[in-house]
């Protein structure tokens, strides 16, 4: 596991996605109250990027933005069709202002 740089704490909205390339990995950091959660920016379903949909803060999930499956934040599950396969999460932690994702090696399965 490498634990990168990904934003700055300021950087991030509430509800909002923040998408940012991190290593070789492109993901969206979303805060929600005092959690940042962190999804890989790409649909299980159709490889668009989820960063352009809509985050729901009750539920904790981001909608893609072509077919409506919305993925759970804390989890990477859709909880919706037309999507069935999950999106990898990464754990998130802050140092500073700075926020950190923790990534997998290369060639490890993401
Ligand atoms: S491309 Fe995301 S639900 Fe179809």
């Amino acid at each position: 596991m490498s634990l990168l740089p990904a934003a700055q704490l300021a950087d991030l909205v509430e509800g909002e996605p923040h998408a940012v390339t991190v290593g070789d990995t492109d993901v969206v950091l979303v805060k929600i109250e005092n959690e940042i959660h962190c999804i890989r920016d790409l649909c299980s379903h159709g490889q668009v990027p989820l960063s352009e949909g809509d985050v729901d803060l009750d539920d904790c999930t981001i909608e893609c933005y072509l077919h409506g499956s919305a993925f759970d934040l804390r989890t990477g599950v859709p909880t919706c069709l037309p999507a069935t396969e999950p999106v990898s999460i990464y754990p998130t932690k802050v140092e500073g202002e700075t926020v950190l994702v923790e990534l997998p090696e290369q060639g490890d399965n993401a």
